[in-house]
């Protein structure tokens, strides 16, 4: 057989799709599975925008299965520029907006837009784990830094500025409210280090995914601090849930946006024109879509309280942040599991064959969170969380018990 490109292994699998397939297969066989792992919104987009969608639909209108321009319909990024002004961030021109196919695609061109082999790219350790494969496909070097639970998962900007080397470092990520941890960056916080990587010639990436997704506290709109030098990455899979139909954006200068234009021309042509029509009937209705959000974050903040108060009675000596923002509370299990041999990914992969329980282990976001799980608190209702907090502790026990 021909040589395949070595570099393609830099791309390791997904562990949430490596669950998934476990999880496949555990469900095919009627075992009664709770989903702790997946950032798979808990409840789908609204009726009214459905019911929008359906008459579309119903109409013989070839523009909803048609091309659109690389960069997105035009009414569409100018939709997205207004969002972003009335949520209370930057006022943008539509130019400074492409349209991706979902959040995954919108990390993907940025990083084909902006690395080079060589360069290096600091990210807190913990971070989305897609972000270190992407990163080192390109042919950059990860430099962690690392944000631990006493701070409340905020970086240290010292530390970070350590990390920056000019002529070197070329990205900064910060991931805001943060996958895994909840954390909402502090506004002293962000400012630093974009002003400061800005100053020093690096580009600073700000993944908002989940900005809409916010219990207490508010978003940061790093760009605000650094203009010229942050794009932010964007998607409609969280809010308003349309993960499986594969839409997010791309803000920042110019520049770099006709640059991960022209990566998305290149490599999905068009985001999905069905996606960006329903983003636009969900972005122009701003009361209902304010309604809407509001009910979501309702639910989610009720469904993370569920948990928290799970993890305190069955798993008092567990180490957690409350989670500000985003879908996911991080429980380190340090305190039980230390000396035991087992890391999260062990204790993961047993808690999925003998307690039904999927979760996503720590070891996969960075080594702070070594003896942590993911567990998210989004796609599950209350009982059935806190059945799956009991299950966790069940199992902690049974190994402590066989030490
Ligand atoms: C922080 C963060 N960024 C980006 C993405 C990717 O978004 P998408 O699901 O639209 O590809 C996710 C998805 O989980 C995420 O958590």
């Amino acid at each position: 057989m021909a040589r395949l490109a070595d570099r393609v292994w830099r791309l390791r699998e997904s562990p949430t799709r490596r669950i998934d397939r476990v999880r496949e297969e555990l469900a095919r066989r009627g075992a009664d599975l709770i989903m702790l792992s997946t950032g798979q919104p808990g409840v789908p987009p609204p009726r009214w925008l459905r019911e929008r969608l359906a008459e579309l639909l119903a109409a013989d209108d070839l523009k909803l299965y048609s091309y659109t321009p690389s960069a997105g319909l035009s009414e569409l990024r100018e939709a997205i520029a207004e969002d972003v002004r009335r949520l209370g961030g930057p006022s943008l021109e539509p130019e400074q907006v492409v349209v991706t196919a979902g959040g995954q695609s919108a990390m993907w061109s940025v990083a084909a837009a902006l690395l080079e082999p060589g360069d290096e790219v600091v990210l807190v350790d913990p971070t989305f784990f897609a972000y270190p494969p992407i990163v080192e496909y390109h042919g950059a070097r990860v430099v962690w830094v690392r944000a631990r639970p006493e701070e409340g998962y905020q970086p240290d900007p010292e530390e970070v500025k350590e990390a920056i080397r000019r002529g070197r470092t070329k990205m900064v990520v910060l991931v805001t409210p943060d996958n895994p941890t909840g954390r909402v960056l502090r506004e002293d916080v962000a400012r630093s280090i974009a002003e400061y990587a800005a100053d020093a010639g690096a580009w600073v990436v700000v993944d908002e995914a989940y900005k809409t997704l916010i219990y207490e506290g508010r978003h940061v709109w790093v760009y605000r601090y650094a203009p010229d030098s942050v794009v932010a990455v964007n998607t409609f899979s969280k809010d308003p849930g349309l993960a499986g139909w594969r839409l997010g954006y791309v803000y920042g200068p110019r520049d770099a946006v006709r640059a991960v234009n022209r990566v998305v021309e290149h490599t999905v042509y068009c985001p999905p024109s069905i996606a960006q029509y329903a983003a636009l009937v969900y972005l122009r209705e701003w009361k209902l879509r304010m309604e809407f959000i509001e009910w979501v974050r309702s639910v989610y903040a009720r469904r993370r309280d569920a948990m928290i108060r799970a993890v305190e009675e069955h798993l008092p000596d567990a180490r957690y942040v409350r989670p500000q923002g985003a879908m996911f509370l991080v429980l380190d299990l340090e305190g039980y599991v230390r000396g035991l041999g087992v890391d999260s990914e062990a204790l993961a992969e047993r808690l999925l064959a003998e307690e039904r329980v999927a979760t996503v282990p720590g070891t996969y976001f960075g080594t702070v969170t070594r003896y942590a799980l993911r567990l998210s608190f989004v796609s599950e209702p209350e009982h059935r969380i806190a059945e799956g907090v009991r299950r966790i502790a069940r199992l902690v026990q049974r190994m402590r018990g066989a030490k």
